[in-house]
């Protein structure tokens, strides 16, 4: 079985390295930092300990993956790795400058691999003597409990190391779906209007925050609304990825950032975790009120909804994945209560059109231009997943 090394030991880092091991791989974990890597070790062993109390894993089973786990701050441990996966900052020059050192200690058919989320795989495989071992495995987070695992290939990675890589990460027990090397992958791409209409929506005074969320998870069946779930993220991630992509995408307003997600931004209200975000955390604060009117609802549902439906179609016209994939990633890697041509299809193209269209006319805007493929599919009568 191969020896896995795993570089950085934050959030990422140690989930990966605890699927790893569980699923029987001897693993070196490093970071350059001592402190972090401790609390690394800790965490995996009291991860691993609540599942051995949960009856999903035995005791034995446990004993062995922190057996297993061995952690380091020499990258000369490497030498023996079969594959080593990047989860340290997110900054490209920093993490080029990392595979160079790895290459200079591991064998050279070691595989190398990034779970970055917003930086091109391509990029950083060009920092690399030998591009073509390259590639991308994003895993989400909580990384021990999300089923989904991106793998992306970049255009160095030579033939055939994808599907591999998504044989191997399937025996960990994961889905892997396999995405081109665009911005976002799929997920980060795909999800970004269930934030940007949403706060479109508010900045336009159509509805509030808790209107909107109800809308979303009372009538659209999604596990959290959007405000809610920034929060949850935090601004300073959620707001960070926005404006990545944007940038990534040359600009295109499809995904502009808000000036609203922004200021939360600046101020420090990240969220749940600074207390305050969209909503107040604080303490016996009171919480706004819905108002539950069903039109209104759907109104907001609809053009949140079709706007997802837009860049999964886009998503797919541009060969960024498959339809079965696009489906996989967006129920198993954002629990959305289906994938989103399915659901297309449910409403019917010419209506997700026409909802588009509509916003189109009204707007003027670039942002709600639909995808040829919707255009195509409502003109033929046809559907996504028959197509
Ligand atoms: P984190 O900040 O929790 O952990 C990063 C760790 O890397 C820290 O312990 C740090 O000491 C260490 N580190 C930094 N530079 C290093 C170096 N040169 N050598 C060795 N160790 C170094 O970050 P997190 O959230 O785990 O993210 C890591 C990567 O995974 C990033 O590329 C991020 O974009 C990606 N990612 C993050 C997700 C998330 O939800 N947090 C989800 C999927 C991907």
């Amino acid at each position: 079985m191969l020896v896995i090394g795993i570089i950085g030991s934050g959030a990422m880092g140690a989930g990966i390295a605890q699927v790893v091991a569980t699923a029987g791989h001897q693993v070196h974990l490093l970071d350059q930092n001592a402190a972090a890597l401790e609390r690394a070790m800790a965490s995996i062993a009291t991860s691993l300990r609540k599942l051995t109390e949960k009856g999903k894993l035995t005791a034995e089973a446990t004993a062995a993956a922190i057996a297993r786990l061995h952690p380091t701050a020499s990258m000369a441990d490497f030498a023996d790795c079969g594959l080593v996966v990047e989860a340290i900052v997110e900054d490209l020059a920093v993490k080029q400058q990392v595979f160079k050192q790895v290459e200079d200690i591991v064998p050279t058919d070691c595989v190398l691999a990034s779970n970055t989320s917003s930086l091109s795989i391509t990029s950083i495989a060009a920092a690399c003597q030998r591009p073509e071992r390259f590639i991308g495995i994003h895993f989400f987070n909580p990384a021990p409990l999300m089923q989904l695992v991106e793998v992306i290939p970049a255009v160095q990675t030579r033939a055939g190391l994808a599907e591999e890589i998504k044989a191997l990460v399937a025996g960990w027990g994961k889905r892997p779906v396999l995405a081109q090397d665009t911005p976002g992958f799929i997920v980060n791409r795909v999800a970004r209007p269930f934030y940007g209409e949403a706060i479109r929506i508010l900045e336009e005074g159509i509805a509030d925050i808790a209107t909107i969320d109800w809308a979303l998870t009372e009538l659209g069946g999604f596990r959290m609304g959007p405000f809610a779930l920034m929060d949850f993220i935090g601004h300073d991630v959620n707001y960070r990825v926005t404006e990545s992509v944007f940038t990534a995408f040359f600009y295109d307003p499809r995904y502009r950032p808000s000036f609203t997600q922004r200021r939360l931004f600046e101020a420090g209200y990240y969220g749940r975790k600074a207390g305050r975000g969209f909503y107040d955390y604080a303490p016996g604060a009171a919480q706004p009120e819905p108002t539950r009117d069903p039109a209104l609802g759907q109104q907001i549902l609809h053009r949140v909804l079709s706007m997802l439906i837009n860049e999964a179609a886009e998503a797919l016209h541009l060969r960024v994945a498959s339809a079965p994939d696009l489906e996989l990633a967006m129920t198993a890697g954002v629990n959305y209560p289906k994938g989103l041509l399915a659901w297309a299809d449910e409403l019917g193209p010419a209506t997700v059109l026409a909802t588009l269209d509509h916003l189109y006319h009204d707007y003027h805007e670039d942002r709600y231009r639909a995808s040829v493929l919707l255009r195509r599919l409502a003109r033929n009568h046809q559907t996504f997943l028959s197509a």
